[in-house]
Order: structure tokens, then sequence, then C-alpha cells
């Protein structure tokens, strides 16, 4: 389960500073599919760095399965998972060797990572090329080591970043079938994404996020009530043209607290 609490990160850019996150909160249960949604720009992937550790938070803390991002990093980046279409391939490796490199950078036990190599290339249909050098192998091949990748440790949480980014229908194709997979295993995941049409696919409950501030958080069924519109896209637009009056606005977790 993921817990954030209260993130807020300033970039001091020039002398401007700029709010990337605004105290956002909120949690992601196993099994449910999350979707951090917004315009570039809104603060997507700083939260994504800062839940991972890669990022310090100017205030606020983000919680994995009982451990602090601030206090127990390792820990962290050991139960959590990322998939992000700017994670690049070892060209000169064969998707074997990625795989048992991964596997030792996690602290896999190299009897358990082949047995789990076995079953994730089964699973990814990537046992035929496991051997072949990564650079002759075509996008969507490329695609599956790399969601193979991801799930080399088993991680409870997943954390997703644009992940249909670049590909086409089948590419598009194989991360549903990704995402359903890490639901039907009770996996924790959040998708960051700005296709607001794959997301209300996607996802199970849902944070809209617009210059840093999540103001609004629900299912889509929530969403469509507290709103007069019916897809997600129409419901963000709406939200963000007219802010609604207090009574209409679904509390987040952070102002149920107070
Ligand atoms: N390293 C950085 N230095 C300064 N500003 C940054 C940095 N990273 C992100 N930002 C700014 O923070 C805001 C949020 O960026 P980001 O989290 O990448 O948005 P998203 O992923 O939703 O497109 C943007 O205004 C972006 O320009
Ligand atoms: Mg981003």
């Amino acid at each position: 389960m993921i817990l954030v609490k209260d993130l807020t990160r300033i970039f001091e850019a020039g002398n401007q500073d700029v709010l990337a996150v605004d105290h956002v909160s909120f949690e992601v249960q196993p099994g449910e599919v999350y979707g951090l949604l917004g315009p570039n720009g809104a603060g997507k992937t700083t939260t994504l760095r800062m839940i991972l550790g890669l990022l310090k938070p100017t205030s606020g803390d983000a919680e994995v399965e009982g451990f602090l991002v601030s206090s127990h990093p390792d820990e962290i980046k050991r139960r959590v998972g990322l998939v992000s279409t700017s994670a690049g391939l070892y060209q000169w490796l064969t998707p074997h060797e990625i795989l048992s490199f991964f596997a030792d950078v996690y602290g896999v036990h190299p009897l358990q990572a082949e047995e789990r190599i076995e079953k994730l290339s089964r699973l990814f249909d990537i046992t035929s090329f496991l051997d072949r050098r990564t650079a002759t192998l075509s996008t969507g091949q490329k695609q599956r080591v790399n969601l193979a990748r991801s799930l080399i440790h088993n991680p409870p949480v997943m954390l997703m970043d644009e992940p249909t980014r670049g590909l086409d229908v089948v590419g598009s194709k194989v991360i549903f079938d990704y995402i359903d997979l890490l639901r039907e295993e009770g996996k924790a995941v959040i998708v960051c994404t700005h296709r607001l049409d794959e997301a209300e696919q996607l996802c199970d409950r849902f944070g809209l996020l617009y210059y840093g501030k999540k103001n609004y958080e629900g299912t889509l069924a929530e969403l469509q009530q507290c709103t007069s519109c019916q897809t997600l896209t129409q419901i963000f637009l709406q939200l963000l043209d007219a802010p609604l009056e207090p009574a209409g606005i679904l509390p987040t977790a952070q102002e149920e607290l107070i």
C-alpha cells in the first residue's frame, strides 16, 4: 500500500521558485490502480520521483508498505517497480543479461532470479529472443523486456509514468494487459498520464492534479456525480474551467482531515 502524505516540492529556478507539487496527499490500496492525472507540468513526475526517493520533498513524506521514504529509502526501492518510457535498455546486452543484472541490483538470489526470468519471459513472450542483443530487437520486443524488468524483484508497488507515450495501439494494448495483471496480482499501482481517455479505461480511482495541487479525487462514478459530465476529459475540463462551489467538490483526503 502507498501513502502519500502532504508532499510538497519547490524548485528554485533562477530567482523564481516553482511550486511543482503542493501539499498532495492520497493513498493507494493493494489491487488498486490509481490514476494521477493532469496536463504537462502538473507535477505528476515530480510526485513519483519523491515517492521513489529520487527527489527530496520540500515537506511531507511518502510511505510504502509501512516504510517511510525519508528514513528507509532502500526499503522503498526494494518494494517499488518503475515503468517509464524514458527508461532505456542497455543496447549491447541481451534481455537475459539485462534481467539478470537488475535481479542482482535488487538483491534477488541468483537461483530465484533464473526462475523469475523464465516465468517473466513466458509471460511477456520474450523467450525466443532472450539471448539476442537488445539493439536488434523491435520497439514492441524492447517494451516487453522493459515490463519484465520492472517485475524482476516482484515489487508489491508499481509506479508508471506516461506508460503509453509514443506507443501504437498494439504497444498500448500490451500496457493495458500488463496493468490488468498487476491488479490481479494485488499490487498497488500509480499510473501518471495526461491521456484521460486511456486513464478512464485503466484506473479504478483518480486524482486530478493541476499546477501541483490535487483538487479532486474519486472514482469515475463519483466524479460524474459532482459534475454534469460523462467522460474524464469532459469532467477535467469542466473542473478547470469553473472551480466548483465547495459543496460540490469531492473532499480530498487532506481536506477531510481538517
Ligand atoms: N529539476 C527541475 N527544476 C526546476 N523545475 C522543475 C524541475 N523538474 C520539474 N520542474 C517543474 O515542475 C513542474 C512539474 O513538472 P513535472 O512533475 O515534470 O510535471 P508532469 O510530469 O505533470 O508533466 C513544471 O513546472 C516543471 O517545469
Ligand atoms: Mg511527467
